[in-house]
């Protein structure tokens, strides 16, 4: 039963071919690169890859602008090679899931070429047209600041095309059977590969109308059922982690009243709500956001994150609460992006402040839903401001003190090893934390482990306890019988927090630390009094028995 829906208590880690690890020496990332990697992901802890896009494109924006979707970029390797790494994965007990962007093709996809040079061709249909340049188009852009419309002129169509992201990425026209029963296709021949299911690219604008008549956008959710549907009927077990960044009252459109829609998508409002509460210490959002978006069907699960390879979009707080976290963690114009985000890494957003980075990660471990890490992460690497948008967080992996972090025998990759400073490769790397029993990396493995043994967070209902701070945020879970127990002080103070430990004894449970030897005792009044660091963290098992004991009830 428990391993049966495996993405509830998985741990996902992100990564992208081309900056892991280059084995030929090209200076781009391969998939025999990666493969000679995959001990130190399994060693690390991690249950599930997640590949960001591998398919042949001209690599405008990293790979999300795909010109065959049933292939793999060259750059990377073979088909061949791709069967043998999911081989591989499978060999360590790892799941692949892969980027499926289907919202959009590249302008060099020869559907989108043949659809502008021939009326008559069946793919003219499978983009969106309009003969007069639509009144709105400069409404809607992705990416304000850098993208101009949303319709553009092409010359050989002599008409205007809808892409909602940069104009080299057409959109498809999605509400065409014919576009639909493709995007089944591409599902079905990578699963056939061995991947265990997508991340899906872009998905309320996948199912929203399009066309020079649509004015607001109507979500058609019914296709996320065929989508399911079909995935299912190839292989039981794959998912769909959907990129939705949605408001709280469309979450069960989603995942679907009876979890009959998408098994996962990714939390966004507690995403931005966690860093507003990170920068403020005001933990008052965060349980805000944490419950309205508790309600989902059994099935499905949140993919909880920190940061990703876009920027963190900070759009659906209030103007005051986005400047706050823009003062606290990204407040120079250049450390910001769309006007809505900050285009960092977590690391120096937190100034590399050891504490505040395991107060984030341990946050990140204990929320409701499936960790999904980013590949550096786990050392704590930073970003390169020099390079343009999002580029500057998609610097290679940091291996090793070697030039060029290890990361390839190339002296000039196109994309260089941040190197010098306090982020550079010559002081955060693998290798050198693997042989430190302090570093970030050996403590980021201890609490991969120590959260795989704790399901009841993937599994268990949650309630937010009432504590005597507003700076620190106290989270139970209950599950079978078993109850555990969150801390996290916001505060860069220490202080006393007091609280109740949420079981059902009037004279309050002990509370077993699962991290430590401190333990804790109820008062007399049945109240717990905790003295937390700053920035301190705990987890706590309720009710004092041994926790393996209680696990192996289960
Ligand atoms: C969302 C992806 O995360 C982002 O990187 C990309 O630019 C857009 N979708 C367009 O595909
Ligand atoms: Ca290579």
């Amino acid at each position: 039963m428990l391993n049966d829906l495996w993405y509830k208590n998985a741990i996902i880690y992100c990564l992208s071919v081309g900056t892991f690890m280059d084995a030929n020496g090209d200076g781009i990332g391969d998939f025999a690169g990666l493969m000679r990697r995959l001990d130190y992901l399994q060693g690390l802890g991690i249950t599930a890859i997640w590949l960001m896009p591998i398919q042949p494109s001209p690599g405008r924006d990293n790979g999300y602008d795909v010109s065959d979707y049933y292939n793999v970029d060259p750059k990377y390797g073979t088909l061949g090679d791709f069967a043998e790494f999911t081989h591989a994965c499978a060999e360590r007990g790892l799941r692949v899931i892969i980027d499926l962007v289907v919202n959009h093709t590249s302008d060099q996809h020869p559907w989108f070429k043949e659809a502008r040079s021939d009326p008559d061709s069946k793919y003219r249909d499978w983009y969106v047209w309009a003969d007069k340049k639509p009144p709105d188009a400069t409404h809607g852009v992705a990416f304000p600041g850098v993208q101009k419309s949303t319709w553009s002129f092409d010359k050989r169509a002599r008409r205007w095309y809808f892409h909602r992201f940069y104009d080299f990425q057409p959109d498809l026209n999605t509400s065409n059977p014919h576009v639909q029963a493709e995007l089944l296709k591409i599902m079905g021949f990578w699963i056939q590969l061995g991947v265990s299911g997508f991340r899906m690219d872009a998905v309320p604008f996948v199912i929203a109308t399009k066309g020079p008549k649509v004015r607001e956008p109507v979500e058609q959710y019914e296709m996320l059922r065929s989508f399911r549907e079909f995935l299912q009927w190839r292989e039981g077990d794959a998912i769909i982690l959907a990129e939705a960044n949605v408001l709280p009252d469309t979450d069960l459109e989603y995942f679907g009243e009876e979890g009959e829609r998408l098994p996962m998508m990714f939390n966004f409002q507690l995403n931005q709500n966690t860093f507003y509460t990170l920068a403020t210490g005001d933990t008052k959002p965060l349980k805000h956001a944490l419950l309205a978006t508790k309600p989902r069907p059994p099935s499905a699960q949140w993919g909880v994150f920190l940061r990703n390879h876009d920027e963190l979009d900070l759009g659906r707080l209030t103007p005051e609460q986005r400047a706050a976290v823009f003062a606290a963690f990204g407040p120079e114009p250049g450390m910001q992006l769309y006007q809505r985000g900050i285009r960092r890494r977590l690391a120096p957003m937190l100034a590399g402040d050891r504490r505040h980075l395991e107060l984030a990660y341990s946050l990140m471990l204990s929320l409701p839903g499936t960790p999904v890490f980013r590949y550096g992460d786990e050392i704590g690497m930073g970003d390169d401001l020099r390079r343009p948008e999002r580029a500057c967080a998609r610097t290679p992996m940091q291996w090793s003190t070697e030039p060029q972090g290890g990361f390839t025998k190339h002296t000039r990759p196109p994309v260089s090893v941040i190197s010098g400073g306090p982020y550079g490769f010559e002081r955060v790397n693998v290798a050198t934390q693997r042989r430190d029993p302090n570093s970030l990396l050996n403590w980021m493995e201890r609490m991969i482990r120590m959260r795989k043994e704790v399901p009841e967070i993937s599994w268990g209902d949650f309630e937010v306890l009432r504590t005597s701070r507003s700076d620190v945020l106290a989270l139970c879970y209950h599950w079978r019988n078993n109850s555990v127990l969150f801390l996290h002080n916001f505060a860069a103070k220490a202080c006393t927090v007091k609280f109740r430990s949420g079981c059902n004894e009037p004279v309050g449970c002990p509370l077993i630390n699962l991290l430590s030897d401190d333990h804790s005792q109820p008062g007399d009044d049945g109240r717990h009094a905790v003295v937390l660091e700053p920035y301190g963290y705990r987890w706590y098992r309720v009710g004092g028995l041994d926790y393996l004991l209680t696990r192996s009830e289960i």
